[in-house]
């Protein structure tokens, strides 16, 4: 049905974002009861219990409005990360940082250099504030390309992001690799360096982006969250560091309680639980080295991940493969948005997760 009502034209080459099949909605289309997610990179241990209980006490005082300004929950990650206030940000996910950094620095026509396989809601914020995406293409290894970035800059560019690791390849810029790509970067131009997935890197090659910010870096972003390795996605948390310039911009925008107040309460609980963060850690070590077994054994070729989930090629028929695995009752993420169509990518479960998507996976494939 057509509506008088034209959106905006930023709206015109927008696609929106797919996000992977809740349990409950593959329950209904299929017919089953059991259903194994393991398509949005969630910690499969749940959520971080300090975090939980915190909730549970702030909820008694949901009548009145959050903090707008998140102090406590700022004041926390001040000292738990060593930067100073004024260079913190929360906000509603990570994502809900990406929009606000879109807001605040994005204008008709100008320029935003990202790869083609990141992650889905930079290129969104950018058609919708009408600006330009400029793609760049994988290097080998299914790496992001920063020199590749580096030569895309003009007079128009206003933000390179750099996903690292990246979602979905897995895969980790160096900081060596960093500090090439920020050594050809005008200071007008922001470097988002977004760190979801931060805490799964164990190498030493792994950039300390926090050092930047310490440093007064002008135009140096970084982005955390709340969703993975404290297990917090459904309550919506995540946090930046930044130049307070970048900072204060990106508070003109947000909503005026954009954190709402459990979340503020759990993540400060969060950041205390060092144990469950522990404990994520070594479960997704062990689950990526036992989905690594089985895909060598299947002889089948995987991205190197520092992340909680493992891009992996299945061939031409991987939506096929993606149809098959979600009757049997497990939803995997299909990589065709991502220009990676033979792919798929997998959240890292537990180890009985792990086994049961193998099984089934080693199932379909036998199949042909
Ligand atoms: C690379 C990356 N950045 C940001 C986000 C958004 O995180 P949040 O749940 O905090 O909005 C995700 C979520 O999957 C992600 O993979």
């Amino acid at each position: 049905m057509t509506n008088p009502l034209r959106p905006q034209r930023g709206l015109d080459e927008l696609r929106p974002y797919i996000p992977g099949k809740p349990i409950d909605e593959v329950k209904r289309e299929y017919g089953l009861d059991d259903v194994l997610k393991l398509a949005s990179n969630e910690n499969p241990l749940g959520a971080s219990p300090k975090a939980v209980q915190a909730m549970i006490s702030a909820a008694s005082s949901a009548s009145l409005y959050p903090d707008g300004q998140s102090y406590d929950l700022r004041q926390a990650l001040a000292s738990h990360f060593d930067i100073p206030f004024d260079r913190i940000t929360v906000g509603n996910g990570a994502d809900d940082l990406i929009l606000q950094l879109s807001m605040a620095f994005l204008e008709d026509d100008d320029e935003v250099v990202v790869s083609r396989s990141s992650f889905g809601m930079y290129d969104i914020y950018v058609h919708a504030m009408r600006a330009k995406l400029v793609k760049t293409p994988l290097a080998p290894g299914y790496r992001i390309d920063l020199d590749a970035a580096a030569d895309e800059i003009n007079d128009r560019t206003r933000i390179v992001y750099v996903c690292n690791p990246n979602n979905p390849t897995g895969t980790m810029s160096t900081a060596e690799e960093v500090d090439r790509l920020l050594d050809r970067l005008p200071d007008r131009v922001l470097c988002v360096i977004d760190e979801a997935y931060a805490e799964m890197v164990d190498s030493a090659e792994y950039p300390d982006s926090l050092a930047m910010v310490r440093a007064s870096r002008p135009n140096v972003l970084v982005l955390r969250t709340f969703s993975k390795v404290y297990g917090m996605a459904g309550i919506r948390l995540g946090y930046g560091f930044g130049h307070p310039g970048v900072i204060e911009a990106m508070a003109k925008v947000r909503a005026a309680f954009t954190v709402n107040a459990l979340a503020q309460a759990a993540g400060i609980a969060a950041l205390e639980d060092a144990a469950f963060v522990r404990q994520s850690v070594e479960m997704n070590r062990a689950g990526r080295a036992q989905l690594y077994e089985a895909f060598d054994r299947l002889g089948l070729e995987y991205a190197e991940s520092h992340t909680n989930f493992v891009l992996v090629k299945i061939g031409p028929n991987a939506l096929d493969v993606v149809e098959g695995l979600l009757r049997r009752g497990v939803i995997v993420r299909p990589m065709t948005a991502y220009e990676l169509s033979e792919f798929v990518r997998i959240s890292i479960g537990t180890s009985e997760q792990n086994a049961r998507l193998l099984s089934e996976l080693e199932g379909i494939l036998s199949r042909g």
